[in-house]
């Protein structure tokens, strides 16, 4: 079965001094299923970027084991997709190009690469802008683009970096929901970080909660937000109905109530 296994994961970087460290990450465990969609939430420097580096192979543990369907992570690959927080696309080429870029430094023949590309725009809504330049494009519909480059290598695992941070609201919550019906159709691993708690809430079906220096897994929770969503359609009525609001409380208490912080660290003994 496709499975990524985190195993007892530690990261330091070296420090400012030679004997300082910092300790970004502190014995993480985690395994995400295929059709998992894992959301990591967490103060800024707790270790989420950290986390989604080493799945993605860019960076290498101090010690533990990262395992990507029962094989050691030993850098990037074709089977993981990355979605970066900016587009990091490349504006000389048009849509199309962009989205078939992997395929093609991969040596797949064009006729099958542009179908492929294809399929993926379709899925994004970007059918009918192959043509285009990424500056003619608005920033939600670039980082549209991201995502079906991404998917175009048929990856096992999708990774995103805050990839909504820089959209609008509006745009933000059409792309949250544009993300739940690409998760639904393709059913593949999906490991998503933000800052934003009602946006963790709405898209995981596991959401991980994070605390800094050393950066742990303080909290988990399995939701199912995302699941009414795609029966009704609905995410206004999602996010306001009571249950929303007060995991929403909940989890904001537990990131940012400095009051709170006896009671997250007593929970910690649960996780
Ligand atoms: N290459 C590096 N060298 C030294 N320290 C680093 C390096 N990368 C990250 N760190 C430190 O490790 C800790 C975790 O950083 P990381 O970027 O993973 O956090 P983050 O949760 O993604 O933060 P943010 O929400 O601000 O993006 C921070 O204290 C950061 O300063
Ligand atoms: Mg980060």
């Amino acid at each position: 079965m496709e499975q990524l296994q985190v195993k007892d994961v530690s990261v330091t970087y070296p420090g400012r001094t030679r004997t300082e460290q910092v300790h970004a990450l502190d014995h993480i465990d985690l395994t995400i299923n295929r059709g998992d969609f894992v959301v990591a939430l967490g103060a800024s420097g707790c270790g989420k970027t950290t986390l989604l580096s080493l799945m993605a192979g860019f960076i290498s543990a101090s010690s533990g084991d990262l395992l990507l369907g029962g094989r050691a992570i030993q850098g990037p690959g074709s089977d993981r997709g990355v979605v970066f927080q900016k587009h990091a696309l490349l504006p000389w080429l048009s849509v199309m190009e962009n989205t078939e870029f992997g395929l093609k430094l991969q040596g797949v023949p064009k006729a099958e690469r542009r179908d492929r590309a294809a399929r993926n725009l379709a899925l994004v809504g970007l059918q009918d802008f192959h043509k285009h330049m990424i500056y003619q494009l608005s920033g939600g519909m670039q980082q549209r683009v991201g995502i079906a480059r991404a998917l175009t290598c048929n990856p096992a695992m999708l990774l995103m970096d805050e990839p909504m941070a820089a959209l609008d609201a509006l745009t933000r919550e059409t792309i949250q929901e544009l993300l739940l019906d690409v998760w639904q159709k393709t059913q593949k691993m999906f490991f998503f970080i933000t800052h934003s708690v009602e946006e963790a809430l709405f898209l995981a079906s596991h959401l991980i909660v994070m605390s800094p220096r050393p950066g742990r897994i303080t909290h988990r929770y399995e939701l199912d937000f995302n699941k009414r969503f795609l029966q009704t359609r609905d995410a206004r009525a999602v996010k306001s109905s009571p249950d929303f609001i007060q995991m929403r409380e909940t989890v904001l208490g537990i990131i940012y109530g400095d009051e709170r912080a006896g009671e997250a660290q007593k929970e910690l003994s649960h996780v």
